[in-house]
Order: structure tokens, then sequence, then C-alpha cells
């Protein structure tokens, strides 16, 4: 039997640090205690959500309904030829756990996503991505289960129409699916390495790395995370919070006139990606702090809580920089974080 708290406060399992109140409560370790508590949610018609790491969520208001944390715990492996290894975790595994279980064992492929937060559950969800690589990489299925139907699906990676921070579970899936285990294809050898990103490089030169090894990378990788973005646990915060927009190549010739050093990733259809961080710098947020909300010091897409804030207020001051980067630059910031109101 669960049990569920009524009215409570679930802010310690939100890394933002704010007020997250909801009308009720539960924690689920099996399927068959999620099989319960979504015949709760059923029977008292609640609205549902499903709450895995809570790194990527705003509460801004009470939620008027049933959170479940999903704790499913379990990392197994198959193998699948020579060369590559099938490796599972279940949704409450901690990601950057995981990534360093696979690490121990130089399975390789997931090291640039070193030091994410979040749980390995919802990494499908915005396909979680990082210098360089994104979960679709290496992903190799997922099983959920349909909320409606209470069966158990496997998505591969055609079904789960991963894009930039997009997924088929962020659009047509939202609120249908429970996301029970993510499987990754890993390499045991001849591990293809993504060392491209300029700040790895320069610091492999310095170092004198030659022919790094997986842990070379994770560690790199964690050095620089920690060196440009807030540790939750000492300053409230979900990461990015706009995703980096993608505009035309005749919006982007224009900026690049006004602003020849603007930063820029060409995609594929002539599309080009601004660094959001950058757009919001230029529009002076860069560091500045209103109350106890500001935008992060090293990092301009980082939203943090310099501690007692609520969601309001850091909405609020998401809300009047995409304002302003839309009045200077005339690009629509999009949020990336889960904002529940
Ligand atoms: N930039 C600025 N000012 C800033 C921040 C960035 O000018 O304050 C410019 C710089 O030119 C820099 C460029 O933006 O070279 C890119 O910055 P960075 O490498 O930090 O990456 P990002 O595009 O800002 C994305 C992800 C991050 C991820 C990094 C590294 C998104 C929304 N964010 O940020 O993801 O760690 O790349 O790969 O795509 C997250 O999702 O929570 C997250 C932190």
């Amino acid at each position: 039997m669960i049990t569920f708290q009524e009215n409570t406060d679930i802010k310690k399992f939100t890394t933002f640090n704010v007020p997250a109140v909801c009308r009720y409560f539960t924690e689920v370790y099996s399927l068959e205690e999620l099989d319960e508590a979504l015949d709760l949610a059923k029977e008292k018609e609640l609205p549902l959500l499903f709450l895995g790491g809570g790194s990527n969520i705003l509460f801004t208001d009470i939620f008027q309904g049933l959170v479940i944390k999903l704790n499913l715990k379990g990392i197994t492996e198959s193998e699948e030829d020579e060369d590559h290894v099938v490796v599972s975790a279940q949704a409450g595994e901690e990601w950057s756990a995981f990534v360093q279980y696979c690490i121990s064992k130089d399975y390789g492929g997931l090291e640039n996503l070193s030091l994410i937060p979040g749980n390995a559950g919802t990494s499908p969800m915005q396909n979680i991505g990082a210098y360089g690589v994104e979960i679709k990489d290496v992903f190799h299925s997922l099983k959920a289960l349909s909320i409606q139907t209470k069966k158990v699906e496997t998505f591969t990676p055609d079904l789960c129409k991963f894009g930039y921070r997009e997924s088929f579970f962020k659009n047509e899936g939202k609120d249908k699916y429970v996301i029970l285990e993510v499987s990754f294809r890993l390499t045991k050898k001849n591990h293809k390495f993504n060392i491209s990103y300029g700040a790895i490089q320069e610091e492999f030169k310095k170092k004198d790395i030659k022919t790094p090894t997986l842990k070379d990378i994770s560690e790199q990788i964690i050095q620089i995370r920690q060196s440009k973005l807030p540790d939750p646990k000492i300053l409230g915060n979900a990461g990015s919070f706009f995703k980096n927009p993608v505009i035309s190549l005749e919006q982007f010739q224009k900026l690049q006139n006004e602003y020849p050093h603007i930063p820029h990733y060409r995609l594929a259809d002539s599309q080009i990606k601004i660094p959001a961080g950058w757009l919001i710098e230029h529009a002076g947020w860069k560091g500045k702090k209103t109350g106890r909300v500001g935008v992060h010091e090293k990092q301009a897409l980082v939203l943090v809580n310099y501690g007692g804030a609520t969601g309001k207020e850091i909405y609020l001051l998401s809300e009047t920089i995409i304002q302003d980067v839309k009045k200077k630059f005339d690009i629509l910031l999009q949020r990336e974080v889960n904002i529940i109101v």
C-alpha cells in the first residue's frame, strides 16, 4: 500500500528551491505502486504530474493534483555484439551516477553528459544534451507505461521523435505515458570520442592529454560544468532556462551586419541556432540581480534563486528577459523549463 501526503511542499525534490506545494504527493518504488497511484488519480479525477530529479521544473502556483515521484531503481546490461552493450537504467536512477557507472565499466557514449542533474527516466523527455552530444546519439529504446491502457510499450528511436530539447513525450505523448526504463547502446571498445567542443580541446592541450580515456573526458566535462554552471545545492536553478533559438538565414544575416561577432551554429535547411546566453548577455542581463532572483554571472542562460524566492518571481524575471530580447533582437525566446501554473 502506498501512502499519500496532502497539501505538501515538495521543494526539496526540486532544484529551483522555490515553494512547490501540491494537493497530493506520493513516491513509488515499483510498477505495482505506480499502478496504485494511477488508480487513485483516476478515482479522484486528479491531474497528474510525474517527478524525476526535479531539475527542469518551476512551480509558480499550488498544483491541484497528484505528484508522483518515480523512484524505480536498477541498472541492467545485455550484450549486443562484440563492440556494443545495451545498458538500461530504471527511471529513478540518478543520471550522473548512471553515467559514472557506465564510465567505470569503460562503456563509451555518455561521458559528455556527465554531471547533468536529474534522473535517467526524464532524460528522453527533452533529449538532454551537452558538449556536442545528445542522448539520441546513443539511445537504444525505452519502456513506458500508457496511462490509458496500463500497458507497457517499447519505444524505438524513431517513435521518440527526438529533436533539439524535444521528443514525442514533450509533445503528442505529453501526459499520456510514464517512462519506466531507458536503454542506451554504448561502445565496449573503439570508443568514438566527441571532443570538438573548444574548451575540452584547450584543456587537453594544456594538460598534454593526447589520447584521452572516457574518465579523462568525463572529468574535463565536470570541471567545465562546475566552472560555469551554479550547483543547485548551493544556488537554486534548473540549468538552461531557455532554449537556444533557431532563426532563418535571412534574419541571421541582418543580425550579423549589426553584430559581426554574434556566435552561431549552422543547422540543416539554412537554419541558424544562436546561443540564448549571448542574446541575454547583450540585452544587458548577465549577472543582474533583481530582489531574490537573478541571471547567473557566468552563464546568462541560467536563472537563479538567491534564496527565499518564489516561482512567480523567477517566472516574472524570465518574462522581462523575453520581452527585452524580443525588443532588441526581434527573437522570441522559448522556455526550456516546465512551468507549473
Ligand atoms: N554565451 C554568451 N554569454 C553567456 C553564455 C553563452 O555570450 O552568458 C555564448 C558564448 O559565445 C558561448 C556560446 O554562447 O561560446 C555557447 O555557450 P555554452 O557553450 O555555455 O552553451 P549554451 O549554448 O549556452 C548549451 C546547453 C547547455 C549545455 C551547453 C554545453 C541549451 C539550452 N543549453 O548551452 O545545457 O551545458 O550548451 O553544451 O542548449 C541545460 O540544458 O541545462 C544546459 C546547461
